[in-house]
């Protein structure tokens, strides 16, 4: 299959409506490059729901705080291309930052609530940066299924309900994390981490674990789930931005004294080193992260 690269918002808005004037879905797999496999699910499930694929690669300084990695992101685009090219895609967007931010430009796009907790205050003015440059992908893709990784649970919850409250023609797909052979959930700072941070990484994923062992066993309490979740992160030194038990879906923390219901959201982030991590369970939907990955062969070796 031919893959087109398109640098510019009017021949990415131009290929898309060309494609719809044919009767096609376009899928659309937003990303910000340093593709690894957990992108490449993302892209086979866009397959799977529509004619074409479209991956987005841009970098987003919006969304990084001051001192955040921004400038050391890695940026892979020629082997992000051949990968897609690989992987069946049929149209790369590569803009420039003044592409998607024109001189003068003014507006953003907020979501209130969901951001509030969880990394809404360890990163301000992170989702603001993901909703503006999200709506701008969509806006510029049109009418589309869009595929989204749940390791980034906040973000999705929060895309949803953008698309949802704008009136934006594109359906939201939120998909498994995908892990690695030993259950560390697939990130493009993976990169980062020294061996000796990776193994240490681990300790989140047990962590996650454990709570999801301990709520199948019928635990209830929302102190005791994340204190067993916890005992796995400091056990590693993985220096806590925070480990909270949240209502699913609308993302309000619970306090440790509340008693769970049938389910709810296990989330952690924190820095192993330089760098940040993040994972997360539903507890009461999800498997647990180490003997999922073990059993449902969508396993990877490393990268
Ligand atoms: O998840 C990401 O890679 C980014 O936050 C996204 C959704 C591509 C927006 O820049």
């Amino acid at each position: 299959m031919s893959l087109e690269v398109h640098r510019s918002v009017a021949a990415f808005r131009s290929a898309a409506n060309a494609l719809r004037h044919q009767g096609k879905r376009l899928g659309l797999v937003p990303t910000m490059g340093a593709l690894h496999a957990g992108h490449l699910s993302l892209v086979q499930a866009a397959r799977a729901r529509a004619d074409e694929v479209a991956l987005t690669i841009f970098v987003n300084p919006m969304q990084f705080g001051p001192s955040e990695d921004y400038g050391r992101y890695p940026r892979t685009l020629e082997r992000d291309i051949e990968l897609c090219r690989e992987a069946g895609v049929g149209h790369v967007f590569a803009p420039d930052a003044s592409d998607m931010y024109p001189p003068g430009e003014r507006t953003r796009v907020q979501v209130s609530g969901l951001t509030r907790a969880l990394c809404g205050p360890h990163r301000p003015g992170h989702f603001e940066g993901v909703t503006t440059i999200v709506s701008k992908l969509f806006v510029v893709a049109g009418a589309c299924v869009a595929v989204f990784g749940r390791k980034d649970y906040q973000q999705l919850k929060v895309i949803e309900r953008m698309t949802r409250d704008l009136l934006l023609p594109v359906e939201i797909i939120g998909l498994q994390t995908l892990r690695d052979r030993d259950g560390l959930a697939l990130s493009s700072r993976n990169a980062y981490l020294s061996a000796d941070e990776r193994s240490r990484a681990l300790g989140i994923a047990r962590g996650l674990s454990a709570a999801v062992f301990a709520f199948q066993a019928g635990e209830r309490s929302a102190g005791v789930l994340r204190k067993t979740a916890l005992a796995h992160l400091t056990e590693v030194g993985l220096r806590l931005d925070y480990a909270t038990l949240a209502d699913a879906d609308e993302l309000v923390p619970l306090s440790d004294e509340t008693r769970v219901g049938e389910r709810a959201l296990l989330a952690v982030a924190g820095f192993m080193g330089q760098t940040r991590l993040i994972d997360n369970v539903v507890l009461g939907d999800d498997a647990a992260p180490i003997a999922s990955a073990e059993r449902s062969g969508q396993t990877r070796g490393e990268r």
